[in-house]
């Protein structure tokens, strides 16, 4: 069977305007990597359109990373890859991909994508493929008009029928000052472009192959203009990193909201993440990475930090609290000013104050550490309550050791347990007492110097003051 759709995605390209030390496709993009948006968006049209289609990618420029990082990311998918050793320009990287893959030559059609325009979606390039069919036509470009065009490839529009795309260092006077720009995208029927491609010379002022010489007023070839314009915004400084960044981070706030998330002021939130549950309150200056879930009527108060955690329905975390790989169960409250970090599970129904930092530690339901402790590699059983000031004394400065208690015990303010170190069920252990014995359940310990007490004498060291 023929196949009609190869997808290539250009992605060998040095990046040298983004100033960064990674290629550019791996460049970060709202917690995942440039590469990954146009990639997940051409990936879903190929599903849309069956097995008769496949995605390629053209690397060069830190092959070794970009692929790396694509075959940990994408295990179920087959990729094809093509690799482009010289970056001599986008005609030449497609030449690549015809020389290299195999499949590439009998596609029907062949549509063109590059890796730094992370904002497209599926619906376009749907749009793209449908109009070279209806039409008959040989190659369509997508288009869009963007009053500062610097960069850009300009459309000179023909008074017929094709057109052809001049580049910003090659463009007189006049030519840059038309808005309609190149997005880089293309849907081609495949026999076009092998009957071109290998024709196109680098006579131009970068000296390279332009893949946009495939475009002439006397071919049957059409520019398609996309209202739209964020959706193709291309990414080659890093302001236009944080712009399409933010126009991204604009969407999934739209998204959310009409799933019934509610933000104080959006404006001044950063949420990556798509997995928000109906009636959540998101206040100012709350960040969430893409990779955390957060549940329904969820309160996230201001300056909150999430990342990679999952937070049941009806919890509340409080001003400036830093959750990572955290899991907090539904309707526990945490903050504010509470740090918990990777390995952190904490029950329903608990509640974790004030500058209490917590790791790798499980908390069952109704667990109460309200002020000033640190929580390592612990277990704490249900209804426990840890008074101010708690410390599991974890790491003797080679290993970390476990401290366990049991539940409904009473453990008071101050003190210190030396792990490792295990408390029973309904124990009480006095404030001030640093625990070095294991407590069976029921227990009681303390363990601090006598206090002495000379009437009178208060007035010696005051004096001496
Ligand atoms: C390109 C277009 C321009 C368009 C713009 C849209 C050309 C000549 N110009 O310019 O008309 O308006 O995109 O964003 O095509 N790449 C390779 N190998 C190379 C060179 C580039 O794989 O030798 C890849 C890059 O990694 C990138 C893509 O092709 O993903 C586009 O290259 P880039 O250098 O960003 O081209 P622009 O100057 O943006
Ligand atoms: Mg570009």
């Amino acid at each position: 069977m023929k196949i009609k759709v190869g997808t290539v995605i250009l992605s060998a390209g040095a990046g040298t305007r983004m100033n960064m030390d990674l290629p550019k496709p791996l460049a970060p993009f709202l917690g995942k990597r440039l590469i990954d948006f146009p990639l997940a968006e051409s990936l879903k049209m190929m599903n849309q359109l069956g097995s008769n289609s496949f995605v390629g990618l053209v690397t060069g420029h830190g092959k070794e990373h970009v692929e790396k990082y694509v075959n940990e990311n994408y295990k179920d998918v087959d990729l094809k890859y093509a690799f482009q050793k010289e970056q001599l320009g986008t005609a030449h990287a497609l030449r690549c991909y015809f020389d290299q893959i195999k499949e590439a030559k009998s596609c029907e059609y062949t549509l063109v994508l590059c890796a730094d325009t992370p904002l497209i979606e599926s619906e376009s390039l749907h749009k793209l493929y449908k109009e070279l069919e209806d039409n008959d036509l040989d190659g369509v470009a997508a288009t869009f008009h963007e009053e500062n065009p610097t960069g850009y490839g300009r459309i000179i529009r023909s008074v017929d029928c094709g057109f052809h795309i001049v580049e910003e260092k090659d463009a007189n006077e006049e030519q840059r000052k038309i808005s309609e720009v190149n997005s880089g995208m293309y849907v081609l029927k495949t026999s076009f472009i092998l009957e071109h491609l290998y024709s196109i010379d680098s006579e131009n002022q970068a000296g390279e192959f332009y893949l946009t010489d495939l475009f002439k007023d006397d071919y049957k070839v059409k520019p398609l203009l996309f209202s739209e314009k964020s959706s193709f915004a291309g990414v080659n400084n890093l302001e236009q990193l944080e712009k399409s960044e933010i126009t991204m981070r604009k969407r999934i706030l739209i998204t959310l909201r009409e799933m019934g998330v509610r933000f104080v002021d959006s404006r001044h939130t950063y949420v990556d993440s798509q997995n928000i549950g109906k009636g959540t309150f998101i206040h100012p200056n709350v960040s969430i990475d893409h990779l955390s879930v957060i549940g329904e009527n969820v309160t996230l108060e201001p300056g909150c930090i999430i990342i990679n955690s999952k937070i049941e329905n009806g919890v509340t975390v409080k001003a400036y609290s830093h959750l990572e790989e955290v899991v907090l169960h539904s309707n526990c409250s945490v903050g504010p000013y509470a740090r918990l970090r990777p390995g952190t599970d904490i029950g329903s129904e608990s509640k974790i104050g004030n500058f209490v930092e917590i790791k790798k530690s499980k908390l069952d339901r109704g667990v109460k550490v309200s002020h000033l402790s640190y929580v390592g590699d612990a277990e704490i059983g249900e209804e426990t309550n840890i008074g101010c000031g708690f410390i599991t004394c974890n790491y003797d400065g080679a290993n970390k050791h476990k401290t366990i208690i049991g539940k409904n015990s009473f453990i008071g303010s101050d003190s210190q347990m030396v792990a490792p170190i295990s408390v029973g069920d309904n124990c009480f252990v006095a404030s001030g007492s640093t625990i070095t014995q294991s407590m069976n359940d029921g227990s009681f310990a303390v363990s601090r110097t006598k206090q002495v007490t000379k009437e009178g004498l208060a007035k010696r060291f005051l004096k001496s003051k």
